[in-house]
């Protein structure tokens, strides 16, 4: 959570490079915003309350110096409430050192306590400020500031991603990181500090992605990354081969919306990656799942959060049906703590957009110590759980800006029909043929993706019709997954209360919350399925409900009219896809509620797009 921005140059624009660099991570958190600049009078630090336009007035206002090098940060508060104190940077007591901070200091409480036995006094409420405290007292007794920084790290628990500025060297930045990702970005005569890349994109595209325990040291001509001890240690440059309107909005009025509209584009790519029209089985040798390895298993777990646990469920229906594996999925804040059977005859897939997110990394952790070998099916190339599974499947969205996840979860699905797959022609499960009829369904699938695109009028005029006090998702078998999607993308962003059922459960005690002013959206596309679902959606319009139904194109619609009063169709399509298909609508239905109510789509309150604390 949060951002960080690190710059250092010879020419005096550190103010508007820093700026620019966290209007681009204002979507990890935006309830407070500071930055710190050299000027030749010393460090000058400002912070505000709220989004990022309240820093940029007050700095306009007060006329900040622009400086050679400073360091900024966007925050989503964790201890203690948004506030121009509680903002980052943070100063030592002694104004010797100023930190920003990404993550948590588990033991600050203790270590504060220490600091204040020893005469120091605490202006915020956050974890944060003890950094730039111990830092100081180390720096005052060794001079030498990657000992004090070294020393500091070794007394903290948690996580962090730091940068941070010494008051009496202008000339350098330093940057340091355990458990919580951080770059460093190289430029020509200036180079940055980022905790993601889109801050630095528009400037450069080399970078190093620093390691746990890496402390990198800035100037305007070199970056020096040591270890703890001070020892030189050696980084590859990661080139970025993105294009830099990919991570801008292109037009659209919001991120989400310009997302959405990329998922032919960025399906397509992801099948690409290991499907091409002559192939007799998706390419999948670097994943490590021979026959022998399936054969040798015991259990399976997919664990991951939010959108990534929806598309692990579909994952796991599909791994279940085709490849007739049993599959156990778990949000990974449950599973990490519940004391699982893993073992060296488990398998664990881990599913995350960001690669970041706290307890699926932990839960990664957990499960490669207990022996077992992970698969991280991940979209953000460098992040941590990339680098640490045993083996990536990449999902190939591009970066996902919006709050909102869209583009990453069809991705994801498209990555799990190809591993339900690969997994079903290893164990005889799935002919030749039948690969050859998939295989063709899924190149067909992102232009029909394009073809429900062009609904986004008659979506848009569907939210302009309603205005419900609550809403119900059903649906059943991979209907009700896919419920369970559009129900948190309603939750997220439109801020409307909303539930998932599978259809056959309404009966067992939520039917009693249907009432005049209720909107439920039944999901139809599972053919065997279609009946019984309809009877349920009679049940809850006996009740006074209003039923909007997504449907596909060959169902029987005069079935489904009889209960709708409006429905959506999508294309027809082979029954493992529609969780994706089904779901565009689903997230236009949410996109053009959240604008109606004027709500702020991409950064919805409380929310930040990447949890990286538990
Ligand atoms: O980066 P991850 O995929 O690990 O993130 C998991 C969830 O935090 C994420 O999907 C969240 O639920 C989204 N905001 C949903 O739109």
């Amino acid at each position: 959570m949060c951002g960080i921005i690190g710059y250092i140059g010879v020419e005096e624009k550190a103010t508007n490079m820093i700026m620019e660099g966290l209007s681009k991570l204002e979507y990890r958190g935006y309830d407070s915003a500071g930055i710190a600049i050299f000027t030749p009078s010393g460090i000058c630090v400002e912070k505000t309350k709220g989004k990022l336009v309240n820093l940029a007035d007050h700095l306009a206002q007060i006329g900040f110096p622009q400086g050679y090098a400073g360091i900024g940060h966007t925050r989503w508060a964790t201890h203690g409430e948004p506030s121009d104190v509680n903002a980052h940077p943070h100063w030592s007591q002694d104004h010797s050192v100023v930190v920003v901070h990404n993550g948590i200091i588990e033991n600050y409480a203790q270590l504060r306590e220490e600091l204040i036995a020893a005469g120091d006094t605490f202006l915020s409420d956050t974890d944060t400020e003890i950094i730039p405290h111990i830092i100081a007292r180390y720096y005052r007794e060794d001079k030498d500031p990657v000992q004090a920084i070294s020393r500091a790290i070794q007394r903290m628990r948690g996580s962090y991603a730091l940068g941070i500025m010494f008051a009496d060297r202008p000339g350098e930045l330093y940057a340091a990181r355990k458990d919580s990702p951080l770059i460093v970005g190289l430029g020509q005569n200036e180079n940055y500090i980022a905790s993601d890349i889109p801050a630095v994109l528009a400037h450069t595209r080399d970078v190093y992605l620093l390691e746990d325990y890496d402390i990198a040291i800035l100037n305007t001509e070199e970056i020096r990354i040591v270890d703890l001890e001070g020892n030189p240690v050696h980084r590859e440059i990661f080139h970025v081969t993105w294009d830099v309107a990919s991570a801008e909005k292109g037009g659209f009025p919001h991120f989400m919306l310009k997302e959405i509209h990329e998922q032919p584009h960025v399906v397509r790519e992801t099948l690409a990656s290991r499907l091409q029209e002559n192939m007799d089985a998706p390419k999948m040798d670097d994943l490590g799942i021979s026959k022998e390895v399936l054969d040798g298993l015991e259990r399976i777990y997919m664990v991951a959060c939010g959108t990534a646990y929806h598309a692990a469920m579909v994952g796991k229906y599909l791994i279940e049906r085709v490849a007739r594996l049993s599959t156990i999925v778990e949000t990974a804040s449950e599973f990490r703590y519940r004391d699982p059977i893993i073992d060296e005859k488990t398998l664990v897939i881990v599913v995350s957009q960001s690669g970041e997110t706290a307890d699926t990394l932990a839960a990664l952790r957990m499960s490669k110590q207990a022996g077992a070998k992970v698969l991280g099916i991940v979209n953000v190339v460098g992040s941590s759980i990339s680098r640490e599974a045993d083996y990536v499947f990449y999902t190939w969205a591009g970066p996902e800006i919006a709050v909102a996840s869209t583009k990453a979860y069809s991705c994801q699905l498209a990555a799990m029909y190809l591993l339900t797959a690969h997994f079903a022609l290893l164990r005889g499960k799935m002919t030749p043929q039948e690969f050859h009829d998939l295989k063709g369904d899924l190149i067909g699938l992102p232009a029909k993706i394009g073809e429900i695109l062009k609904k986004e009028e008659e979506i848009k005029a569907i939210v302009d019709s309603v205005d419900p006090l609550n809403v119900f998702y059903v649906g059943r078998g991979l209907d009700y997954y896919t419920g369970m999607e559009g129900s948190l993308k309603l939750k997220e962003i439109a801020y409307l209360h909303s539930e998932a059922y599978a259809a056959g459960e309404l009966k067992h005690g939520p039917i009693a919350m249907i009432e005049p002013g209720t909107l439920v959206i039944g999901i139809v596309t599972q053919k065997s399925l279609i009946e019984k679902t309809v009877s349920n959606l009679k049940e809850v319009k006996a009740r006074g409900a209003q039923v909007l139904c997504i449907t596909t194109e060959d169902a029987d619609l005069a079935l489904i009219q009889s209960v709708a009063d409006q429905m959506i169709t999508i294309p027809d399509c082979n029954w493992m896809f529609t969780s994706l298909l089904a779901n565009i609508p689903q997230q236009l239905l949410a996109y053009y509620m959240s604008v109606k109510k004027g709500y702020d789509v991409d950064k919805p309150r409380n929310l930040a797009k990447s949890v990286t604390v538990e």
